[in-house]
C-alpha cells in the first residue's frame, strides 16, 4: 500500500469517526482502536474476526494493519449497516481484505470451517457474547494463543456477567481491563476486556499458587515457579494488570 492510500484511508476513518458523534453511532472511536491495533501488531494477527460491523470503522481501522495476505471477516445482522459498511469499505479500498457477513452471528459462526482467528473481536449484542465465545471454540476457530477482545465492558457489564466470568475465572483466558471512556462522553468509563488464550493446561493452577505468593511477597518462589514452561510475560501482564484477584 503506498503512503497515499494509507493516508485516504485515515481520512475515511476520522470521517466516520465524525459521523458516529453526530450520528450517535456505538462504534469505537480512536481510543480503542489504539488499543486494538496495539494487540493486534504484538499477537502478529493476520486473521480476524469481528462480530458486529456497523457502518465499518473498527473493520477498515484493523484491516488496514493487516499484511497483505491478512484476512478479516466481519459479521453485522442489519441489513442497511451490512450496505453502508461494505460501502465504505469499497471507498477504503479494502474489499479484497474484509468480508461482511450479513446475518445473525448466532448462526453464521457454526458456519464458518476451515479459519483459525489470530484476534476475535466482540462487539455486537453484549448478552451474547458468550455466546458467540462458546461457538468460536466449538468451532475450533482460534489458535491456540489468540486473543478476544470484547469492547463496552464497563457500560454493559450488567448485560455480559457470564461472558466476564468464563474469561476472567474459567481458567481458559489469561484477561484483562483496559480501561477506556466513551466514544460521545471523555467522563463516562468504558473498557475493553481482552483475553489471551492460556497457552497450557497448568496456567490456572499456577496463577492460582502465583496468587499465594504473591501475598507474601515470596518472590524466589515465583521466580521457580515460572520456570515450569509457561509464557512469562502473559503471567507478570496478568499479575499487574488485575493486580491478582483471589481466585475460587
Ligand atoms: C457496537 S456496533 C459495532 C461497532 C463496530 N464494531 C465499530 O466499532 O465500528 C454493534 C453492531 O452489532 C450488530 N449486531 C447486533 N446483534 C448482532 C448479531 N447477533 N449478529 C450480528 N450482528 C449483530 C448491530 O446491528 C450493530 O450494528
Amino acid at each position: 500500500m503506498t503512503k497515499d492510500e494509507d493516508q485516504q484511508i485515515w481520512t475515511l476513518l476520522r470521517e466516520l469517526e465524525q459521523i458516529a458523534i453526530r450520528e450517535h453511532l456505538p462504534s469505537i472511536g480512536p481510543i480503542e482502536g489504539k488499543i486494538i491495533l496495539e494487540i493486534m501488531k504484538k499477537h502478529k494477527a493476520t486473521t480476524v474476526l469481528e462480530i458486529g460491523t456497523l457502518h465499518g470503522y473498527s473493520a477498515i481501522l484493523m484491516a488496514n494493519s493487516l499484511s497483505t495476505d491478512g484476512k478479516l471477516i466481519t459479521v453485522e445482522i442489519d441489513k442497511n449497516r451490512a450496505y453502508a459498511a461494505r460501502k465504505n469499505i469499497d471507498k477504503a479500498g479494502l474489499s479484497n481484505k474484509i468480508k461482511v457477513i450479513c446475518d445473525n452471528a448466532l448462526d453464521v459462526i457454526p458456519t464458518l470451517d476451515g479459519y483459525k482467528f489470530d484476534l476475535v473481536f466482540l462487539d455486537a449484542a453484549k448478552s451474547e457474547y458468550l455466546q458467540y465465545l462458546i461457538l468460536i471454540e466449538a468451532r475450533n476457530l482460534m489458535k491456540e494463543d489468540s486473543v478476544v477482545i470484547a469492547d463496552n465492558v464497563i457500560l454493559y457489564e450488567n448485560k455480559m456477567k457470564d461472558y466476564l466470568e468464563y474469561v476472567r475465572d474459567s481458567g481458559r483466558y489469561i484477561s484483562q481491563t483496559t480501561e477506556t471512556t466513551s466514544t460521545f462522553n471523555k467522563n463516562v468509563k468504558d473498557a475493553l476486556e481482552i483475553s489471551i488464550r492460556s497457552k497450557n493446561k497448568f496456567c490456572y493452577n499456577v496463577i492460582r499458587k502465583v496468587d499465594c505468593f504473591m501475598n507474601t511477597k515470596d518472590k524466589v518462589k515465583l521466580e521457580k515457579l515460572i520456570k515450569i514452561p509457561l509464557d512469562y510475560s502473559y503471567i507478570m501482564l496478568f499479575l499487574t494488570a488485575n493486580k491478582m484477584r483471589r481466585l475460587p
